[in-house]
């Protein structure tokens, strides 16, 4: 079958790495794709929310299945613009519906879910700007920290965590009456702190039936030790250390099963990855987020761990008949280092030319922003390149990585040798 993924990430790459390897694979499109995608599959200049050009395209190119990458089209309602279309409504979608996307798409439905569904998560309230007051008044019954988060899509960036009450009120009126984060800030869930460790689960459903994926364990901040700003993600690990049997019993019976459960009684319709973030708090899992997609760079060390032929598991999902396979894991640890434009997250300059990719050995290098020009591989983009090794635990894994990232090389490249410091 012809397959079309939508998106230019590392994600995408280990997605198109790993669907190129099927059988029932016959062309392989990615839009708008990267130079690691345009080396196993065919890059189409086309944006992930531009549905009418993906349409044109999946008419003239026979494509039976669309693999949704980033959150943005599937918040937008890609899947129920093909439901929609005569012309389409028979091609296969991995991602889920309008509604359910809702998940991400709005913390404040996520947050009524997971209460409705009785799936531990940090008490909370909602706030618009004509409840200011009510908000502050909220504030104070809390203790610090604080932690404020846009309802709507943010780019990773709508929650904010502060530790002065002060400062925790005039965020809240910037987010809301000041319109801080645009539109996605004109409700505002204001929730209780959770201290503890964070992980992540990825659960595949086909609305009925599930597959609960390895536990993966992200490094967000871009300075070692857990310092500095924010970015999309510097590394990561699978499975992770301290998710042992029993903890991950409590995040299967307690989140997964109430959440896939919860998405059939609420009719909320579901063909696609599950993305729950996790505070361990104790020894008990509470959930911070629900995205619905994989995470990157979490993808780059869950999906090589699958076994199955991917084509065949996103089949299943489209034919809801998950329940009839059994997934098969790689028990090796995989991690990832991520390579990252000197800058980042803040700006940086593209149109590196990156070397050594040729050299990699024992390793697999997912290309994220990167493209090629004039026959050679250059950045194009703040996430440049994630390298993925396998080991018997993270350390070997991690060891692999870092000595073939010592091959390449680009101007100003930056990256994390601090992985797993805190395992
Ligand atoms: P989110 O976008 O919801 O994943 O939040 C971004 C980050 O904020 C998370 O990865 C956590 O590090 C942190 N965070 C979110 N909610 C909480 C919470 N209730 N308690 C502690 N940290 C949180
Ligand atoms: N690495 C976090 C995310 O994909 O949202």
């Amino acid at each position: 079958m012809n397959i079309l993924i939508l998106g230019s990430g590392g994600r995408e790459h280990t997605l198109a790495w790993k669907l190129h390897q099927s059988q029932k694979l016959t062309k392989l499109f990615v839009a708008p794709g990267n130079a690691g995608t345009a080396a196993i599959a065919n890059n189409i200049p086309i944006g992930v929310n531009d549905f009418e050009s993906i349409k044109a395209l999946v008419l003239e190119k026979a494509i039976e299945m669309v693999v949704v990458g980033p959150e943005d089209p599937l918040v937008n309602g890609v899947h129920d613009y093909f439901l929609n279309d005569a012309q389409l409504k028979h091609i296969a979608i991995i991602g889920p519906q309008k509604a359910a996307a809702a998940l991400e798409g709005s913390k404040k439905f996520a947050k009524k879910f997971m209460i409705r569904h009785n799936i531990p998560t940090a008490a909370y309230q909602s706030f618009t700007a004509n409840e200011l007051t009510e908000g502050y008044a909220f504030l104070e019954t809390l203790k610090p920290p604080y932690v404020l988060k846009a309802d709507g899509l943010a780019a990773g960036k709508g929650v904010l965590i502060l530790t002065d009450i002060n400062e925790a009120k005039k965020e809240l009126s910037n987010m809301l009456v000041g319109a801080k984060f645009g539109n996605a800030s004109t409700t505002v869930v204001i929730e209780e702190f959770l201290d503890g460790i964070e992980l992540s689960v990825f659960v595949l459903t086909d609305g009925v039936g599930y597959k609960v994926l390895p536990t993966a364990k992200d490094y967000k901040r871009i300075g070692e030790g857990d310092t500095g700003l924010n970015t999309g993600g510097m590394g990561a690990i699978s499975p992770v250390p301290f998710a042992d049997k029993e903890f991950t019993d409590k995040i299967h019976q307690r989140i997964v099963i109430p959440t896939v459960k919860g998405l059939k009684t609420d009719g909320l319709p579901y063909k696609g990855f599950i993305f729950i973030g996790l505070i361990k708090v104790g020894n008990d899992p509470f959930v911070i987020e629900y995205n619905v997609r994989l995470g990157d760079p979490e993808t780059e060390v869950v999906v090589p761990r699958i076994k199955n032929d991917l084509v065949e598991l996103f089949q299943a999902v489209a034919s809801e008949s998950l329940d009839s396979l059994a997934l098969e894991l790689d028990d090796r640890t995989a991690a990832t280092v991520m390579l990252v434009s000197g800058g980042y997250p803040e700006t940086y300059e593209k149109g590196k030319q990156i070397s050594g990719c040729d050299l990699v050995d024992d390793s697999l290098a997912f290309h994220a922003g990167t493209i090629e020009k004039d026959g050679e591989i250059v950045t194009n983009g703040g996430r440049v390149m994630a390298v993925t090794s396998f080991g018997e635990d993270f350390k070997e894994a991690l060891k692999k990585s870092y000595q073939n990232i010592d091959k390449l090389h680009f101007d100003k490249m930056n990256y994390r040798k601090d992985i797993g410091f805190d395992l």
